[in-house]
């Protein structure tokens, strides 16, 4: 995907400057880039839908501010040791995971992280699709070479999930909880959403990398969710969009957040998770997905805890106690 540094660049210029009006002048001799290329950036950053007021003599202004992801906006908020990691944001991707999985490829060893205003084919788990719409959501993949056994890389979803929630909760002041495995909820809702992929290697069956792919829905989408989630979905700002965009930061405080328990302890990471789950304590409904028999009932069970390996305990109706390794639960209602 080509990217057009000028234009990015002139953004981030007039949301610096968005106070005030910035001349093309002043734009032109910022970036040592003629006015005409001002103009052109000016002309297709409004094709891109940002709302960009001109007035003869003065110059340029960004109207409503709803800060448009961008590395440089996202690395100024993180930690000075993170600052050279390799972020790229995109308009529109098929996927984010897509990119990060064909970086992964190609790149042994070089994380990346790739982030994107839209994406036609997010994808969820279980082939599912994770509706993906401009403005309104946060699409992030992280590409990383994980050193460690594939049994310790699934934790890495667990990782995930915890950093997600201490971000919401940095950012927005939310409490965000964790429905095991992999979902994050907010208000009863499903908020985000995270999709690990990995390739093992065929001469050591170590791991040659691995892609976490984070979605979150910030605002509500503008033409609302589709029909099939309409009743599960939630999104974290209920009320309109706000001058601040905040995309930004979430970004950066998921990555700083991710990083720092990546270089941290397994057991903290798993305590964290299991005092963010949403489930534990609650009557759930176990999917047949989940089931090693042939079995193709649902059945219910009480959540009682989550252990070393992030594996959630589950205690049946006839007082036996089963660890699901993995699959899908939801909460029961009555
Ligand atoms: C799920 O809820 O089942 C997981 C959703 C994961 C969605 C994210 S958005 C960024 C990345 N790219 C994708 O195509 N999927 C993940």
């Amino acid at each position: 995907m080509k990217r057009n540094i000028t234009k990015e660049n002139v953004l981030e210029i007039l949301i610096e400057n968005s106070t005030r009006y910035i001349s093309g002048e002043e734009i032109a001799e910022k970036l040592y880039i003629t006015r005409s290329a001002v103009w052109k950036s000016i002309k297709s950053l409004r094709e891109d839908g940002k709302n960009i007021e001109a007035i003869s003599n003065r110059g340029y202004r960004l109207i409503d501010v709803n800060v448009g992801l961008s590395s440089k906006g996202i690395k100024n908020l993180l930690p000075e040791s993170l600052r050279n990691l390799d972020i790229n944001c995109l308009e529109t991707v098929t996927s984010t995971n897509d990119l990060a999985n064909e970086w992964g490829r190609d790149n042994f060893g070089k994380e990346k992280i790739i982030i994107a205003e839209e994406q036609t084919n997010g994808r969820g788990r279980r082939g599912r699709d994770f509706y993906s719409p401009k403005e309104t959501g946060l699409y992030m993949s992280l590409c990383i070479f994980p050193q460690t056994s594939v049994e310790k890389a699934t934790l890495i979803t667990c990782l995930a999930a915890v950093a997600i929630c201490n971000a919401l909760s940095e950012v927005a002041g939310i409490d965000a909880k964790i429905k095991w495995v992999n979902d994050i909820f907010y208000k009863d809702k499903k908020i985000a959403g995270i999709l690990t992929e990995g390739v093992t290697s065929i001469e050591d069956g170590g791991l040659s990398y691995m892609v976490v792919g984070i979605g979150i829905n910030l605002y509500d989408p503008i033409k609302g969710f589709p029909e099939e989630i309409k009743k599960t979905a939630g999104s974290i700002f209920t009320t309109g969009r706000t001058v601040e965009d905040v995309r930004n930061k979430i970004a950066a405080a998921i990555i700083k957040n991710f990083y720092v328990l990546y270089e941290g302890d397994w057991k903290e990471i798993v305590q964290k998770y299991k005092e963010l789950s949403f489930l534990i304590g609650k009557t759930i409904v176990v999917n047949p997905i989940n089931r090693k028999d042939s079995s193709k009932e649902y059945v219910y069970a009480k959540a009682i805890d989550i252990d070393e390996d992030c594996h959630l305990i589950i205690e049946h109706e006839n007082g036996k106690i089963e660890t699901l390794s993995t699959g899908e639960v939801s909460v029961a209602k009555y």
